[in-house]
């Protein structure tokens, strides 16, 4: 049986992996990189990976049987263009992304991650500021982060700690001056597991685009700062009042 859930920050989850360069990974490591982090059963990007031969496509996900289901998928259809890895991406992957050839990352997904709503539990949400700098970092000018949920409570958080970074601009049709605050449309040709389902019940889901700009990602404790003076004003700092 799969767990619905995995606590990352227990200990286990908490011990770093080295995770395999590109050309461990694919036939031609040249291609350009999506990153799907959060990829769960993986059908999603088995799916786009033989649409899409042109790029790599690399799943992460934290539940390991869920990894090896989906890789055996990928070897039975004999894909070179796409693999899985089992890892704590607010572990493991900040390692990994830092030591990529510049340019290579070319999309970076996080769609639908857990929500963890209780609020002494937020420290188990996927994208922390650590590993939003990590991805700031790793794409170039240019290339492209998308977040999607159907939680506004957990897209909202996402959204500040991205744009708090200085690093990113909106994308596709939201653009500062649109009335849309999100893209109606997914501008990734096919829907995820969880995408499908929420679809199917008539439920709203939240989607943004973003574009790296060419701002150096700040520090984590600068970036920090941002979001707690965003979340409590009265208590900015006098650097950033
Ligand atoms: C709600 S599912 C969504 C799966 C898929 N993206 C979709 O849209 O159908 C979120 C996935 O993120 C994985 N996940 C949560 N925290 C993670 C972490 N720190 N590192 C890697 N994967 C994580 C979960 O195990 C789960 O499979």
């Amino acid at each position: 049986m799969v767990r619905q859930h995995v606590n990352p920050l227990s200990r286990f989850f908490q011990q770093p992996l080295q995770l395999p360069p590109p050309p461990n990974l694919f036939a031609n490591a040249a291609l350009p990189l999506h990153l799907d982090i959060g990829c769960a059963r993986g059908r999603f990007l088995l799916a786009l990976a033989e649409q899409q031969p042109q790029r790599n496509h690399l799943g992460v996900e934290i539940r390991r049987a869920l990894v090896s289901a989906a890789e055996a998928d990928r070897q039975q259809r004999q894909l070179t263009n796409l693999h899985y890895l089992f890892c704590n991406a607010n572990v493991s992957l900040e390692g990994w992304l830092a030591e990529l050839p510049s340019g290579l990352l070319e999309l970076v997904s996080i769609q639908f991650p857990d929500p963890w709503f209780k609020k002494k539990h937020h420290k188990r949400r996927v994208l922390q500021p650590a590993l939003l700098l990590a991805i700031a970092a790793a794409l170039a000018p240019g290339k492209q982060l998308f977040v999607q949920s159907d939680v506004l409570a957990v897209i909202e958080p996402m959204l500040a700690v991205i744009e708090a970074s200085g690093c990113f601009e909106p994308s596709g049709a939201v653009q500062a001056g649109d009335d849309a605050a999100w893209l109606s449309q997914n501008p990734l040709p096919l829907p995820t597991e969880r995408e499908t389902y929420v679809l199917e019940q008539g439920l709203p889901v939240y989607r943004r685009l973003y574009r790296r700009n060419g701002n150096p990602p700040p520090a984590l404790q600068s970036l920090e700062e941002r979001l707690q003076a965003t979340d409590n004003p009265a208590n900015t700092p006098p650097s950033l009042a």
